[in-house]
């Protein structure tokens, strides 16, 4: 598979990551054998770059990778982790002490002296411009608990702030066919300032699939059940944003414009993988089949000019008001 540096660094990572939410919880149940198996299918696909968060199942995602990489110790993968949401989303809670205290977890759950890169977790707005917290961040990295450190963001407002912090390696941001507004100046202020960009959220949380339909029921414990108008965390994590009957309409658009030999979502993550700026595209897969379809999405040949342009008009008739303005 294709790999790409991220950004003000020399490590490399696949085009095509993996995003590990799923094995942790949030989106129904999904045992320990099965999660094995996606991490699996995903390394014996070529993707050298898997996403956690010290919060996904409050340690599980971390530990199961863990579990996974030191069976296989041929295997060079690189693993983001996140912080900062087990506790009070207030600023305050943004200090060294805490980041050090959350780090020695974050270590111990995935079994390592020092983490490749660690990601601030959509933290309150006001952090962003907080010289103190990038110091605290550059602390870590000079006492070797972190080798680098970037941020995951809501808005490109934040993304915007957090470019233009010097030792930042990367950003990561929602940026799929359903939003779009981080190609106006994210991407482009990255790639100037050499920050790498990790597209997350990529199918939408499954709508860009194109397999579900209005009477879709998801379990109890899924976000796309919970969380559909943000009533535990922001809204835009579910479904991009997008009011679902909308998204299931427009999705089924989105799917008709599938050249032959690409299924929709892998048309949905070609989409992102061609965008400038953009190091690495991080769909979460439920089942190795899954991890396995996406990270053959790197192979594919680049979309057409017409394609393209399809996908422009579809985003700015259906979506574009839906969520521009927000996120
Ligand atoms: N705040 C943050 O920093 C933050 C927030 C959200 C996500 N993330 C990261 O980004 C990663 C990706 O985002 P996400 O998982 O929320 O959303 P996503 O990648 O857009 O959607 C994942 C869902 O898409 C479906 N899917 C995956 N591969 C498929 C395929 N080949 N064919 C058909 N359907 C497929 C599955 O749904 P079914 O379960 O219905 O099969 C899966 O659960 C996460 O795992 C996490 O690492 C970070």
């Amino acid at each position: 598979m294709d790999e790409r540096v991220i950004g003000r660094s020399n490590q490399q990572l696949s085009v095509v990551g993996l995003g590990t939410w799923q094995l942790g919880a949030d989106w129904g149940d999904v045992d320990d054998k099965e999660a094995l198996a996606v991490l699996e299918a995903a390394a014996e696909s070529g993707v050298t770059f898997f996403d956690t968060a010290d919060v996904y199942g409050d340690g599980r995602s971390e530990q199961t990778i863990a579990t996974f990489l030191s069976g296989r110790p041929d295997l060079h993968v690189l693993v983001a982790t996140k912080m900062g949401r087990r506790v009070d989303q207030i600023p305050e809670n943004y200090v060294l002490d805490n980041f050090r205290a959350w780090n020695d977890r974050s270590r111990r759950n995935l079994g390592v002296d020092r983490i490749d890169l660690v990601q601030l977790h959509c933290p309150p707005t006001a952090v962003y411009s907080s010289d103190e917290v990038f110091d605290a961040l550059d602390t870590l990295v000079a006492e070797e608990r972190i080798a680098r450190y970037g941020v995951s963001v809501e808005t490109c407002e934040e993304a915007l702030t957090a470019i233009a912090r010097p030792n930042v390696t990367s950003v990561q941001i929602i940026l799929n066919a359903f939003r779009m507004k981080p190609l106006l100046q994210v991407l482009p202020a990255a790639q100037e300032a050499g920050v790498g960009i990790i597209a997350r959220v990529p199918l939408a949380s499954g709508l860009l699939s194109g397999k579900y339909t209005k009477d879709t029921v998801f379990p109890e414990n899924d976000h796309r059940t919970y969380n559909r108008h943000g009533e535990a965390f922001d809204q835009g994590e579910t479904f991009s944003g997008v009011d679902y009957a909308t998204g299931v309409e427009a999705a089924a658009e989105f799917s008709a414009l599938a050249p032959e030999g690409y299924t929709p979502a892998q048309l949905a993550l070609r989409w992102i993988i061609d965008q400038p700026g953009v190091t690495s595209v991080i769909p979460g897969a439920r089942s190795p089949e899954q991890a396995r379809a996406n990270a053959a999405a790197a192979k594919l040949p680049a979309l057409s000019e017409d394609t393209l342009t399809a996908i422009r008009d579809l985003y700015d008739r259906r979506i574009k008001d839906q969520v521009e303005s927000r996120w």
